[in-house]
């Protein structure tokens, strides 16, 4: 057991277009765990990452990446190769939990509802003809349709189809982004993201944030101020917001994942949670929505956000005090 306060590296920048959160993300968690007293760096995504992690060697890294590389599991295998801690999930529930058909899967067979599905890529349209492929899906899972790449982040690519005219366009934004497209269900219903977190205890819910925007909550709505409005807690009737919080937890383990995360939902009609996607790095701005859900609870960020640490640094998932200095 340590007897001093670990250094932590926070990763946060890299590539992807959503960089510009990811360094907000960062500096928000930096100085919440300064506040609680935590040591911490902040490191960018570049080709001296590896030589500074190799020289220091932090007791633990957190990645605060949003997009490919932070998310798809690779910066944790190289974590991984590397024999250092971080926070967060490791690779293989990152990879699961970016896929969004085999997200969806384990959702599903942990008895999380999910829109009805397929998944096609885009070499499948060339083979069989798009019009007789796209037909098969009109026949099968009706009208509307979300479209969307089969992995990717910040709505890029994704459109909801009210009308069969609407559906070619839909698949050739999809395939903009990604070769491989998720045609599901779309569901008519109050969205909200539950973020769950796990500081020793077993992984929570907290309370979860309706977001009300016109339209899909699409890249615009997100991060042009004023074209989203959020609601935490959500205005959901009790039974609701214990069956989102449950769902959110079962999906939280089904794909095993650590520590935090965040799971979108629609509620349909009829009051069921319907799962969408799970972030394994979700956002943690000074708008983002776990920030704002552990507010709601009444947490302090830097008390959390320590706590996630001491988890972290402990081995084997067993609780190690961080002593004050
Ligand atoms: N099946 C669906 N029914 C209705 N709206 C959907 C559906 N899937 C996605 N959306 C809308 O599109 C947005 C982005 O889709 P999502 O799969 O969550 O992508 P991302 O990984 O970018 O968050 C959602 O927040 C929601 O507003
Ligand atoms: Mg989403």
């Amino acid at each position: 057991m340590s007897d001093r306060t670990p250094e932590v590296l926070i990763l946060a920048g890299g590539l992807s277009h959503e960089r510009d959160v990811s360094l907000r993300s960062g500096r928000r968690v930096a100085e919440a765990l300064r506040g609680a007293g935590v040591d911490v760096t902040v490191h960018d995504v570049d080709d001296t990452l590896l030589p500074a992690l190799r020289e220091r060697r932090p007791e633990l890294v957190w990645p605060l990446l949003h997009g490919a590389t932070g998310e798809d599991g690779s910066v944790r295998d190289v974590l991984e190769m590397l024999g250092l801690r971080y926070v967060g999930a490791g690779p293989r529930a990152s990879r699961c939990a970016w896929s969004k058909p085999v997200a969806k899967t384990l959702a599903s067979q942990a008895g999380v509802a999910t829109p009805r599905f397929v998944t096609l890529p885009q070499s499948l349209f060339r083979e069989l003809g798009a019009a007789e492929v796209l037909r098969t899906v009109l026949d099968s899972l009706g009208l509307p349709l979300a479209v969307k790449p089969s992995r990717g982040g910040s709505a890029l690519g994704v459109t909801l189809v009210r009308s069969a005219e609407d559906l070619p366009r839909a698949m050739v934004s999809c395939f903009a982004y990604g070769d491989t497209a998720l045609i599901e269900q779309a569901v008519d219903g109050t969205e909200v993201a539950v973020s769950v977190v796990d500081t020793g205890d077993g992984p929570r819910a907290l309370p979860a944030v309706e977001i009300v925007t016109e339209g899909p909550y699409d890249y615009d709505a997100r991060y042009f101020p004023g074209r989203t409005e959020y609601f935490t807690p959500a205005g959901l009737d009790p039974a609701t917001a214990e069956r989102v919080a449950a769902a959110a937890v079962d999906v939280h383990r089904a794909l095993g994942l650590r520590h935090l995360s965040r799971t979108d939902l629609l509620v349909d009609a009829d009051g069921v949670p319907q799962f969408i996607d799970v972030n394994t790095a979700p956002g943690m701005t000074e708008t983002s929505l776990l920030p704002q859900a552990a507010v709601a609870d009444g947490l302090d960020l830097g008390s959390l956000y320590r706590s996630i640490v001491e988890i972290a640094v402990a081995p084997d998932g067993e609780h190690v005090p961080v002593p004050s200095d």
